[in-house]
């Protein structure tokens, strides 16, 4: 089973309107493998900006979305908004949103469920903090974290499953590549005892954290490594290093 390699850029709450022309213009014009899918995730208020103007070839993501369609819910975006401007893609359970916005496995659930059900594709992060890896508690909390997505939906068809350690998230510590094919693995089997032998064989997992031009294309030739998500590095000219990393 051939899995397209895909390159996420998480901008996370960085850019301006300026900073954002200047870096799809470089993006526009970057020499980029043409068999890796590349999404890019501007914060909420530039989405429309950048829609308009990276490459057609180039697909753009909310950082996340809320599990409603309209309503009484003051500052929240909804699916069908992000469908509304042409966005095609959503990050949801980043474990920012899981650690500083306290969104439980069952809300992230909820909200791949929705955003399915709207026709976004959904990139769904996972991964264990420091302490849940130093207490070999790894996949028992991916699992868990999987499990109540699993719980929400029928078809994984649009969903690209976002591995991200939080030990490796900013810190410049990388997970080795032993590390993130291990876990990839990891889930991999989880989705073939759980869901089924082909959405095992077919989903695709990124790995996020640390990701830059020097430790890309090493990971990227791990058999289970499907992709990345950047964070840091996306908003550098190396993003496009990056995206070739498979090349
Ligand atoms: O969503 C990707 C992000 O969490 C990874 O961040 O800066 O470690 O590449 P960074």
């Amino acid at each position: 089973m051939t899995r397209k390699f895909i390159v996420g850029g998480n901008f996370k709450m960085n850019g301006s309107v300026s900073s954002l022309n200047t870096l799809i213009e470089g993006l526009n014009q970057g020499d980029l493998d043409s068999n890796v899918e590349i999404v890019v995730s501007p914060p909420f208020v530039y989405l429309d900006q950048v829609r308009k103007s990276v490459r057609k070839d180039i697909a753009v993501a909310g950082q996340n979305c809320y599990h409603k369609t309209s309503g009484a819910y003051t500052g929240e975006v909804a699916p069908e908004m992000l469908k509304d401007l042409g966005i095609e893609w959503v990050i949801l359970g980043h474990s920012e949103r899981r650690e500083i916005f306290k969104e439980s496995d069952d809300e992230i659930g909820a909200k791949v469920a929705h955003a399915l059900k709207t026709g976004l594709k959904v990139m769904a992060c996972v991964g264990e903090s420091l302490e849940e890896r130093e207490a070999n508690k790894t996949t028992e909390v991916v699992f868990r974290q999987l499990a109540a997505i699993a719980k929400q939906i029928n078809d994984w068809s649009d969903v690209v499953v976002a591995y991200e350690p939080v030990w490796a998230i900013g810190t410049g510590k990388v997970a080795t590549p032993d590390q993130a094919q291990e876990v990839h693995k990891a889930i991999r089997e989880w989705l073939s005892t759980n869901v089924s032998a082909e959405t095992a064989a077919a989903t695709r997992i990124m790995y996020g954290g640390s990701v830059n031009a020097g430790n890309a294309s090493t990971l990227a030739k791990e058999e289970d490594v499907d992709g990345f998500l950047v964070g840091g590095a996306s908003l550098k000219p190396e993003f496009v290093t990056i995206c070739n990393a498979k090349a």
